[in-house]
């Protein structure tokens, strides 16, 4: 089988590269490990930039978002049982969107569909090759049978855990890691959203979201240990800690209702650089992972595939292989911004640990959400961050 661009992984990454470059006239096959009900509906982000939206927007896949997402004009900061309010819409004109990945995930499986171009799920013992050559191949095993992918380019959206970033010589690739001492504990729950904004909440005892995916679904997150074993957790247990975090002074919390899914997940720091080497081009948590306190992943997913679309449909147009030169370093420097957004408010809002300096450390945390809350310009410099940078 021949395409022009082989992608490894049908994640939000792969399935929005392909429709952006079907949308340019460019061929593509797409490789996914898993089932598609299994990429469907694993439980992952839930905000969308204004940029993403307004990507969204212009390759005609917002319809749904509109009518079923919720337009958010701030977030709540929590700390010492009292909620600040950063309004995003004052400070930056901009908004944010929830619209869980799931529901993007369906967006996308159905405007590809209908392309019909190819999607094939639970492939099998998939190899990279030839990818310092003018001609790539992608080996792989799929319905019982062993199948070779001839193409022009590969893009490896296949995650963190994929096999795209490993199958680039080591010499050739640069690994930038920091790994938590903590993780989240997140819940899905069939309760009614009690505040109509994020909630983000420092407390002595760990920190704790509040967050939601429709009017009658809340999500939850609690810190955790990075090993804790869900087992441990009933479903009072997780209500109990939740409500100890969350409950404020005056009285809020979350309304309380029957769990739907619960998960541990680490918390990692983590940029590969250079994100492409010959032709295989890395994109979305392939080449980089963010904490998820900044909301921050899977927007730079759509940045990166945006940026790789506009290169790749360079090329095919004009032979010029400027911008695809050009796109790891245009992406890393939005990556990196990120990284050091997703750390920040990582590391202000987090309990790290135990040792002499933790005293210090929270007293510190709390001088820093005091200013963040007080002052218009620290409040804007979040607001600017959080509502992220123009992707299109
Ligand atoms: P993935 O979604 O990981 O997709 C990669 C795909 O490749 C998978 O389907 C996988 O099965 C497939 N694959 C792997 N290996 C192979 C192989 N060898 N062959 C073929 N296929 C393969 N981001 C935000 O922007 N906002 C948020 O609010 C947010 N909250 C989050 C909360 C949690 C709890 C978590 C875990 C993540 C959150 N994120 C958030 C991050 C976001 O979910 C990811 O950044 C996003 O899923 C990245 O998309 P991707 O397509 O690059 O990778
Ligand atoms: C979510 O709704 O899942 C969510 C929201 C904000 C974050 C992380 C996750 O920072």
């Amino acid at each position: 089988m021949k395409t022009q661009v082989g992608i490894v992984g049908g994640g939000p990454s792969g399935l929005l590269l392909a429709h952006l470059l079907h949308l340019k006239g460019i061929d593509s096959v797409v490789l996914e490990a898993r089932s598609e009900e299994y990429v469907v509906d694993r439980v992952r982000a839930g905000v969308l930039e204004q940029g993403m939206v307004d990507l969204l927007d212009a390759i005609g896949l917002g319809v749904r978002m509109h009518r079923e997402g919720l337009v958010h004009h701030g977030i709540n900061i929590s700390f010492n049982g009292t909620l600040h309010n950063i309004n995003f819409h004052e400070l930056t004109g901009r908004a944010i969107t929830v619209y869980g990945q799931n529901e993007l995930q369906k967006d996308l499986n159905q405007a590809h569909r209908q392309t019909g171009r190819p999607v094939y799920y639970e492939v099998e013992n998939l190899t990279l090759h030839d990818f310092d050559s003018p001609a790539p191949k992608i080996r792989y095993r799929y319905n019982d049978s062993d199948h070779e992918l001839e193409c022009d380019f590969i893009a490896g959206c296949d995650g963190f855990h994929g096999i795209s970033r490993p199958s680039i010589p080591a010499s050739a690739i640069q690994h930038f890691e920091r790994e938590y001492p903590f993780g989240w504990l997140g819940i899905l729950a069939e309760a009614a959203p009690a505040s109509e904004e994020l909630v983000y909440t420092w407390t002595e005892r760990g920190f704790s979201l509040f967050s939601m995916r429709s009017p009658k679904i809340t999500r939850l997150y609690l810190q955790c240990a990075p090993d804790e074993d869900i087992n441990q957790w009933s479903d009072d247990r997780i209500w109990s800690e939740l409500l100890r975090r969350l409950t404020t002074k005056d009285g809020w919390k979350p309304n309380v209702g029957p769990i739907l899914q619960k998960g541990v997940t680490g918390m990692r720091s983590f940029v590969a650089e250079p994100m492409q080497f010959g032709r295989l081009y890395l994109a979305g948590d392939a080449a980089h992972i963010v904490p998820p306190t900044g909301a921050k992943g899977l927007n730079l997913a759509g940045a990166d595939v945006y940026a790789l679309s506009q290169a790749l449909a360079e090329f095919y147009k004009s032979g010029s292989e400027s911008l695809l030169g050009e796109y790891s370093s245009t992406c890393l420097r939005r990556v990196w911004r990120a990284q050091r957004f997703s750390w920040w408010m990582t590391s202000m809002l987090h309990v790290f640990g135990f040792g002499d300096d933790t005293a210090f450390d929270r007293r510190r945390q709390l001088a820093e959400l005091d200013y963040l809350t007080s002052s218009r310009a620290a409040m804007t410099s979040l607001a600017e961050n959080y509502v992220g940078f123009p992707i299109i």
